[in-house]
């Protein structure tokens, strides 16, 4: 009898406390992400997610120190939160917070949370004012299958280069807006992403569903349609700059960063494109730096299949050329291609004033490689995933891609 009394009691606590690590975890901060912002020398963009409501939702930042000494000179901050319902109809909370008035070229330690459930002290460094040398990584879209087949290539990337300042993504980091896919985008970068800032254009599949009355609509085929906006998962998981065109906030933006200017555009809605190149126009026109890159989704010379995205070419290419663009990186095509130096569709010698195209992909979707643009094409190839490290080094850019399993797989330099 005694013995049952005991057996009772322990399952009870057992349950007790199975039921507490469960509340716990899900007031536990995930999908913790660094956002570059559009003044990367002195603010920063924080993003975070948690299953649960939580009453208090802050973020700590100190200079980091050697040992704990930090912990002294704490700064908190409130961040805001919004309730989003994800497509199985679950709510989870989202909290994102711009930090500002950092100090360049500073090494911060900061946590997120706010309740008694705090994350890791994690460090990240501000931008440098100078034009010093610095390097970032390029990813064309994972897409697929994030956490089988794209953390490897996350995990080479940040072998090759862990002082990469920033990972930039061209689009269509996952396949369907699903939280299910998100998890795993977010799975394949952790915990990079807290360390590492991303900028990120969106691609197609990053495109809200079409619904009625509740319901996705499909066509003919049983195919899930889509607007031409982008779901509402991206701004609810990241805090990207908001300097674009009214309508475009954290998905059309410009940053600079030590001498680099790097135009982030959403390809998506072909009836914006006109007025978004008049923007480019502006943003390149203004550009004080040395350098300038362009990235978003849908290539100027297609890679893949029969493809010919004629729209993106004929809208954005003249005002690529007029201003002498150095670097155009894209995606959509599941393929490698990497152009010559152009000017007006033309191949033009390296020291000439001109522009590479570059198309990629990161994840492990592929399509046959396009064949129409080889003459102006230096490297083009399939069946292979990729990462791009770009290196700024004072009058000289040096780029080069490395396939997942880390060897190098394309190499050019720019000089000025
Ligand atoms: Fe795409």
């Amino acid at each position: 009898m005694r013995f049952k009394f005991i057996l009772i009691f322990a399952t009870l606590l057992l349950i007790n406390g199975c039921q507490k690590t469960e509340e716990t975890i899900d007031i536990i901060p995930q999908r913790i992400v660094l956002n570059i912002s559009e003044s990367p020398t002195t603010s920063i963009g924080l993003t975070w997610m948690t299953r649960d409501a939580v009453s208090l939702s802050q973020v700590q930042i100190a200079e980091a120190t050697v040992w704990t000494q930090f912990l002294d000179s704490l700064k908190t901050y409130d961040a805001t939160s919004s309730e989003f319902i994800t497509d199985k109809k679950e709510q989870i909370f989202n909290h994102a917070l711009l930090l500002t008035n950092l100090l360049p070229d500073t090494k911060y330690v900061y946590r997120v949370g706010g309740d008694s459930i705090w994350s890791e002290w994690i460090q990240f460094k501000t931008a440098k004012i100078e034009n010093e040398p610095f390097e970032f990584t390029f990813f064309g879209d994972p897409q697929n299958n994030n956490k089988d087949h794209v953390s490897r290539v996350f995990r080479q990337a940040f072998k090759h280069s862990p002082n990469s300042e920033f990972w930039l993504f061209s689009g269509d980091i996952i396949s369907e807006p699903e939280d299910t896919q998100i998890s795993e985008f977010f799975f394949a970068g952790n915990p990079f992403f807290s360390f590492v800032p991303l900028a990120l254009a969106p691609g197609n599949h990053d495109r809200a569903y079409e619904t009625e009355n509740g319901e996705i609509v499909r066509n003919e085929k049983g195919k899930k349609q889509r607007l031409d906006v982008i779901d509402k998962y991206w701004n609810s998981s990241f805090t990207l700059p908001e300097n674009g065109l009214p309508g475009f906030e954290e998905t059309s933006y410009y940053f600079d960063y030590q001498g680099v200017r790097i135009i982030m555009i959403n390809s998506n809605n072909e009836d914006m494109l006109d007025e978004q190149a008049v923007w480019l126009d502006e943003v390149l026109q203004n550009n004080k730096n040395n350098w300038s890159i362009v990235s978003f989704h849908h290539p100027i010379y297609s890679a893949g299949r029969e493809r010919d995205d004629d729209e993106t070419r004929d809208i954005f290419m003249p005002v690529f050329d007029k201003h002498n663009v150095d670097l155009v990186l894209t995606g959509h095509d599941h393929a490698y291609a990497r152009s010559y130096k152009l000017k007006n569709g033309k191949r033009v010698n390296i020291n000439e004033l001109g522009t590479v195209y570059v198309v990629s992909v990161s994840g492990p979707k592929m399509y046959s490689v396009n064949s129409i643009y080889n003459d102006i094409m230096a490297k083009t190839g399939g069946e292979v995933q990729l990462f791009q490290v770009i290196r700024f080094e004072n009058n000289k850019m040096i780029y080069n891609a490395y396939t997942a399993s880390g060897e190098l797989y394309d190499s050019f330099e720019l000089n000025k």
